[in-house]
């Protein structure tokens, strides 16, 4: 890709290093560290981005803190006022959707329209969404009496302070906006922390939000690793750390957490199981399946990776998903053919690969793809692995990348005690014409999010989460308030 590709005003934001954004202003890192971010088509060097170290948590924290007390112009917007500013924002973001769309297809690889289609609507519909809870969070009186007095008891949902949201680079701009959006909404302060390989939007985003009048110190953008992303979890004036990632992260995040008992929200990995019965819609389930699988170069914590289809049909299940993958053209984000663009980075490029050889290895067959596209790029085929057994580590494992697995099954129990053979919880899905197996077998999936005769159908109303292994919490819709705030309880003798 040459930069003649991009808008003037995208080319522009990548023609210079970028800068941490800390109390509303742009500053380099204190010890002056700085990495690059890649284009994962080309391998190149998008640009170099200031890399936030101890000292630059300590002034973001610091300046979180002063924008969340009492008296700072952030404390002193009445609800009514943040539901306007937020809407300014989801028009700003509206405004500047092919400028996101190119940032996220240029640094993630996601194909353009979907980026602004998906990814920059979502964003914007977040806080839309949001806005209209800005002034309707409210809480209940009890009743309460004794023998000898009567009370007013009631509660109040307050802001919980300063909120440290830390984000995955699958959907930069709509992490993002999950963390910042519902914190601020209630009038919590935030420091975000963009992943390693996609820091680009999420600093977009934070300048956009100061030209729409947040105040300075209520978003702070703090590109850097792992090591920044654990300051400050642990920061002893964090309050509470919103976290989306791995599982193996997840769980050090929890632990580390414990030094000042900050509130945690962990929305984690998945391995979705996707169950095909015999009497399902095959025009809907072949194609529903498929997108299950692939969306976002398969790399998306709620695909459904592990497929189990009834003996009758699963050849003609297999044939099909197989003949949608072969017709998957693989290209760069920015090229309007292409339907899935490259993995993330080098290291996921190697995670993905390893599985398909240790698939092959293990004894599975590959029914389709199974090869990197080029060799230049992280690009990689569509797979459809056959022959697959519940130990192999390609069923087991979180591969996070364009790969299936298809398992025949017999009784309805069978499918079910597959499905819920893993350690995560987060997705899973049945199709199925009669509607009694549909929602009993459903109702038995021990996952965050059901899907019944479809995939991927989404809303921000909707609350997500996992079980087990797959995090603690719910984000979005009411919940999404109820995570972002603490419940005062108040007692008046009258
Ligand atoms: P990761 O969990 O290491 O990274 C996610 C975020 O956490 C990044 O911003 C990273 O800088 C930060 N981080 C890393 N170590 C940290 C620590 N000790 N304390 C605080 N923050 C920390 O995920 P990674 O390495 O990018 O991907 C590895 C695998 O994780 C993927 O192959 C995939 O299986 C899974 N994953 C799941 C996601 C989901 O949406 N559930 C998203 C991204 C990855
Ligand atoms: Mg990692």
């Amino acid at each position: 890709m040459t930069t003649d590709a991009l808008l003037p005003s995208v080319a522009s934001f990548v023609s210079a290093p970028k800068q941490l954004l800390i109390d509303g202003e742009l500053r380099d890192a204190a010890d002056g560290r700085t990495f690059a971010t890649v284009d994962p088509a080309t391998e190149n060097e998008i640009t170099q981005v200031a890399q936030a170290g101890a000292e630059d948590v300590n002034r973001a924290v610091a300046s979180a803190r002063r924008a969340f007390e009492h008296g700072s112009d952030w404390n002193r917007f009445t609800p009514r006022q943040r539901g306007r500013l937020m809407w300014r924002i989801a028009d700003l973001l509206e405004e500047h959707a092919d400028e996101f769309a190119q940032l996220e297809a240029l640094d993630g690889g996601k194909p353009f329209v979907g980026a602004r289609d998906g990814d920059v609507a979502t964003a914007a519909e977040l806080f839309r969404y949001f806005a209209g809870w800005a002034n309707k969070i409210e809480g209940t009186t009890i009743p309460l009496s004794s023998e000898t007095a009567d009370f007013l008891a009631y509660t109040v949902r307050e802001p919980i302070g300063v909120v440290a949201g830390i984000v995955p680079w699958n959907f930069p701009l709509t992490m993002a906006a999950f963390k910042i959006v519902p914190a601020i909404t209630v009038g919590n302060t935030v420091i975000l922390k963009p992943a390693e390989q996609t820091p680009l939007s999420a600093l977009r985003l934070g300048e956009l939000m100061l030209e729409a009048g947040l105040p300075a110190g209520v978003v702070n953008v703090l590109p850097g690793f792992g090591d920044t992303g654990a300051a400050l979890v642990d920061h002893i004036d964090v309050d509470k750390v919103a976290f989306t990632g791995s599982t193996a992260v997840g769980k050090v995040i929890a632990a580390a957490a414990s030094r000042n008992l900050k509130k945690v929200s962990l929305e984690l990995g998945g391995k979705a199981p996707n169950i095909v019965f015999d009497d399902a819609d095959l025009s809907k389930a072949i194609p529903g399946s498929a997108h299950a699988a692939f969306f976002n170069q398969g790399q998306c914590c709620v695909n459904g990776s592990r497929l189990y289809v009834q003996r009758g049909v699963y050849d003609e299940v297999v044939a099909g998903i197989s003949e949608i993958a072969k017709g998957i053209t693989v290209g760069s984000a920015f090229d309007e053919r292409t339907d899935m663009g490259p993995l993330i980075s080098d290291e996921q490029f190697s995670k993905v690969t390893g599985y398909l050889e240790a698939g092959v290895a293990a004894g599975a067959t590959v029914a389709e793809g199974g090869v990197r596209v080029g060799d230049r790029g992280y690009f990689v085929r569509p797979t459809v692995f056959t022959d697959v057994s519940e130990q192999m580590s390609i069923q087991t494992d979180e591969i996070f990348g364009p790969v299936v697995t298809a398992v025949p099954f017999d009784t309805e129990e069978q499918a079910i005690a597959a499905a819920n053979n893993t350690r995560y919880g987060l997705a899973a899905g049945v199709w199925s014409r009669d509607i009694g197996t549909a929602h009993r077998v459903g109702g038995r999936l021990r996952a965050g999010t059901v899907w019944l005769n479809s995939w991927h159908a989404d809303d921000v109303t909707l609350p997500r989460g996992g079980y087990k292994e797959s995090g603690w919490g719910r984000e979005l819709g009411s919940f999404g308030v109820e995570d972002y705030t603490e419940l005062k309880t108040i007692i008046a003798e009258l």
